[in-house]
């Protein structure tokens, strides 16, 4: 048997998991792939981190790593755009075929590697881009590719998701709660793309390109991050019986003239303490899928660390490297929909609204004017507090987000309002 020789891109957190699953498992993966699978270089950019990494294999020279001819599969874990991209494009375009973890390259270059890709007939595999262990590039490109998805919701970043279930459950600041999900190896390089909500978005472009066979790209997903979510606000979501979670929300819209378009999102929501999501914690993910024929589906797991995501780094490397065993080649770009991407401003969403109110007569009227105007629903009213001390929060009927907006506005510019003080979009919970 002639072995399948890797060339791995980054021993970092997931990187040097992937080198220990080759090493531990490789009798298994051995009868698995019907051949050995070898490593014959390690890319790094200082080697000396890396001293148990056999020096002849290392190497700080990646470009021509990639070129060498008899790398057969390039595995890519060093992330970013540059240089990664010009790296896997040269693997690919010599018919090498390439396992990436890397999201923020295919939401921004996805097309581009798949037609380098398409040309030489190689495989282009990236099940750990998206919520680390879980398997769901392949059930969506693959078997969910004869039904017709509606609606892909899920927590995607570990990072995030670990911040806020820490917040929540002990009251553990922001700050020292990134601080432990950096330690465990979750966040980003630049932990900003995972409080900003940039890297969900990324994930959110792959699974809206993935789901609705139509290009979405990281720039086509509207994004805000956690950090404006204050103890507060999840104090007070507790209250009304939510929890706040950063979700990335996909959906398809049909308008009334038959014209389907997509929306992708990635933003703080409060869901219902009941809902599934909500009772995801930590660095776990979970993403939920309403499908036509298959209704509606969840898939849950660790969504971040080195040993979770090299699974699937192996899953990805397993087949492709039986692909080169055995003949044949795994699913290129469907992107034939070509679906408008909807703005923001007209997606239909709820509101949870607080404010610091003046406790006197007529001042709900006034505030339930507000809403009436921009022909916004009100689901409940409660007012806390009474005098200089009054709180009114507001929970919303779904309205199109520009008319929630205009009447956030609205209310703050009110006399009787003294400050608009939270605002978060509600979902789960569409009564
Ligand atoms: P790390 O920062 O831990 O490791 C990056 C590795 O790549 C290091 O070995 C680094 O070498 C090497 N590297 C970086 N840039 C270069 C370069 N220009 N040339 C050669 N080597 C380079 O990152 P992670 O392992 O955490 O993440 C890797 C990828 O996996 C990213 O795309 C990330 O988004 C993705 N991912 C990460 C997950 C996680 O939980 N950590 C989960 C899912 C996906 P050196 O140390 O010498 O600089
Ligand atoms: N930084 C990412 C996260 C890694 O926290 O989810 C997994 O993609």
């Amino acid at each position: 048997m002639t072995a399948i020789r890797i060339g791995l891109l980054g021993a970092g957190v997931v990187g040097s998991q992937v080198l220990r699953l080759l090493q531990t498992q490789a009798a298994e993966l051995t009868s698995r792939v019907g051949a050995p699978l070898e490593v014959v270089a390690v890319a790094v950019r200082n080697p000396e981190k890396y001293p148990d990494i056999d020096p002849a294999i290392l190497t700080t020279d990646s470009a021509a790593m990639v070129a060498r001819e008899d790398v057969d599969v390039v595995v890519e874990v060093m992330g970013g755009i540059d240089p990664a991209k010009d790296l896997l494009l040269t693997a690919l375009e010599r018919g090498a075929s390439v396992v990436t973890a890397n999201k923020a390259l295919l939401a921004d270059h996805g097309p581009l590697l798949y037609a380098a890709a398409d040309a030489s007939g190689a495989d282009l595999y990236f099940e750990a881009a998206v919520a680390g262990a879980i398997p769901i590039i392949r059930p969506i490109r693959e078997s969910l590719s004869g039904d017709r998805i509606s609606r892909v919701m899920g927590i995607v970043n570990g990072t995030t998701n670990f911040i806020l279930s820490a917040m929540d459950a002990t009251g553990e600041s922001y700050d020292k709660a990134l601080k432990e999900a950096t330690r465990l190896g979750y966040a980003e390089a630049d932990p900003t793309a995972d409080v900003e909500g940039y890297d969900a978005a990324a994930k959110a472009a792959i699974l809206a390109s993935l789901a609705f066979h139509t290009r979405v790209s990281a720039a086509d997903v509207y994004r805000e991050g956690i950090s404006a979510v204050s103890a507060e606000q999840i104090a007070a979501a507790n209250e009304i019986g939510c929890k706040i979670k950063l979700l990335a929300i996909c959906e398809r819209f049909i308008g009334e003239d038959g014209a389907e378009s997509v929306s992708a999102r990635v933003h703080p929501v409060m869901l219902p303490a009941t809902h599934p999501l909500a009772k995801v914690d930590g660095a776990y993910n979970a993403v939920y899928i309403e499908a036509e024929a298959a209704g509606e589906l969840m898939f849950y797991g660790p969504g971040a660390g080195g040993s979770p995501t090299a699974s699937a780094v192996l899953g990805d490397l397993v087949t492709v490297a039986r692909n080169k065993v055995v003949g044949g080649r795994g699913p290129r770009e469907s992107a034939d929909a070509q679906l408008a991407i909807e703005s923001i401003d007209a997606v239909p969403t709820r509101y949870y609204i607080s404010m610091d109110v003046l406790d006197r007569v007529g001042v709900l009227a006034q505030v339930a004017t507000c809403f009436a105007e921009q022909g916004v629903s009100i689901s409940t009213v409660r007012q806390q507090g009474h005098s200089d001390d009054a709180t009114l929060v507001v929970v919303t009927h779904g309205a199109p987000e520009s008319a929630l907006a205009a009447t956030v506005g609205r209310l703050d510019a009110l006399d009787a309002v003294r400050k608009v003080t939270s605002v978060m979009r509600v979902t789960g919970d569409e009564r």
